[in-house]
């Protein structure tokens, strides 16, 4: 499995058969990446919820790669009416696509879109179960998230102000158990200017999970 990161909650999954799951593509007004939408291949985005540093250029990269638009019956229907193939779930559902299974999960959070919710995932996919939290505050429903089966790899936000800061993004992967961790959704404004390494330094030694900080721009395979 390849993760690559492009700062901010920008990120994708790959297999080895070159299936691709992007998530939250924020990319156009993204400082971490100079990446132009166009030149992402995928076959699948992943939308956690409708603020702009996630929705972002879902709607031209979905166009761009003929890809499946797969979150909320709200976000899947607004890419919808912008021309986007979707697949609407939403809190708690699962499907089984063909490249393996999403489960929608709760996130304390906007939706950005009215009437929507902000929510989080399960995928399993190429013989490993990942968990994206999204944005979100913590809640302790996150004990949850491995009811199915040890999770992989966890994906959380850090950047305190809008989600979890460092000390409560420590506390969920305590909860959560994952082999790993990777911050993310941090150093993108001031206001979400959170040192990974702290948040590292504090996971590792109280909890004892290790953290992978993935820097922008690289990828990550495990
Ligand atoms: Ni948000
Ligand atoms: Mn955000």
């Amino acid at each position: 499995m390849k993760f690559k990161y492009y700062g901010h909650s920008a990120f994708s999954l790959s297999d080895e058969a070159g299936t691709t799951i992007l998530f939250d593509p924020f990319i156009q007004d993204n400082p971490w990446t100079k990446v132009s939408p166009e030149d992402i291949a995928c076959q699948y985005i992943f939308v956690s919820h409708g603020h702009g540093d996630h929705y972002g250029d879902t709607e031209i990269i979905a166009k761009t790669q003929q890809a499946l638009v797969i979150s909320t019956a709200e976000i899947a229907a607004l890419s919808g009416a912008h021309g986007c193939k979707n697949h609407a779930l939403h809190i708690g559902g699962s499907w089984n696509f063909p490249f393996g299974r999403i489960t929608l999960t709760p996130a304390l959070h906007g939706s950005g879109i009215s009437g929507g919710l902000a929510c989080g995932c399960i995928v399993e996919f190429a013989g490993k179960r990942i968990y994206y939290a999204g944005d979100t505050g913590l809640f302790s429903d996150m004990k949850l998230v491995s009811r199915f089966g040890p999770i992989d790899c966890a994906i959380l936000p850090i950047g305190d102000n809008f989600t979890m800061g460092i000390e409560d993004a420590a506390l969920a992967a305590s909860w959560i158990r994952p082999k790993f961790v990777v911050p993310v959704h941090y150093g993108t404004w001031p206001m979400v200017d959170q040192d990974p390494k702290r948040y590292k330094e504090l996971t590792e030694t109280k909890y004892d999970i290790p953290v992978q900080i993935i820097t922008p721009g690289t990828e990550y395979t495990f």
